[in-house]
């Protein structure tokens, strides 16, 4: 494995986050936003200081590699044993090896907080994060066509699923 360790994100490492997810927004079409987003906006999704859904960063060499979350899937109180999942890492440390380390990584850290289910959602163009998840055992389970558009081409949403182990840590 390699050698990445994970930092809970506090709200100082905002900008360094802001800086990540806004040159994915600005660049490609990994992220549906077509505008840069503020710190109020991110952290409406990427919490920061949430007991249950945490933010991270990854550290590789003393550098900061990236960042990877948990979020709320969706706000009905029946969805609570589900979250989102998010990994965005800085471009030139993608394909090494990170991406899996943060995605096992965040299934220990939910299995502790009673997460049974965590979903992918991934713009139709991303192949590089739906290798990574099909990669880390999630079975596509949803395709919206054209739900996006940004650059002047129609996106599509694929989600990616994965039902944890019933054991859980509790906390
Ligand atoms: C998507 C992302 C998180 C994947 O992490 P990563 O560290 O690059 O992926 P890994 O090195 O762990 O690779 C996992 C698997 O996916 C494959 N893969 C990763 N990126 C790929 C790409 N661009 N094209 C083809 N395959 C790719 C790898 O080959 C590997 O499979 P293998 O072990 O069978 O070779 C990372 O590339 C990234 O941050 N991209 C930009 C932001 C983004 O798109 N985030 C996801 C939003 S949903």
């Amino acid at each position: 494995m390699n050698d990445v360790t994970f930092k809970k994100a506090e709200k100082g490492d905002l900008d360094i986050i802001l800086d990540i997810y806004n040159y994915y927004i600005l660049n490609t079409t990994a992220n549906f936003y077509r505008h840069p987003v503020s710190r109020e906006e991110i952290t409406q999704f990427i919490l920061i200081g949430n007991e249950k859904y945490q933010t991270y960063l990854l550290h590789k060499k003393g550098e900061v590699a990236g960042f990877c979350f948990l979020t709320q899937y969706k706000k009905k109180d029946a969805y609570d044993h589900t979250a989102e999942i998010g990994v965005y890492l800085r471009p030139e440390c993608v394909t090494r090896g990170l991406g899996s380390s943060a995605v096992a990584f965040l299934e220990e850290a939910a299995s502790k907080k009673r997460i049974r289910v965590i979903v992918a959602s991934i713009s139709g163009e991303n192949t590089g994060s739906m290798k990574l998840f099909e990669k880390m055992g999630y079975e596509k389970c949803a395709h919206y066509k054209e739900v996006g558009e940004k650059f002047g081409r129609l996106l599509d949403v694929v989600d990616y699923q994965k039902i944890l182990g019933k054991s859980h840590t509790h906390q």
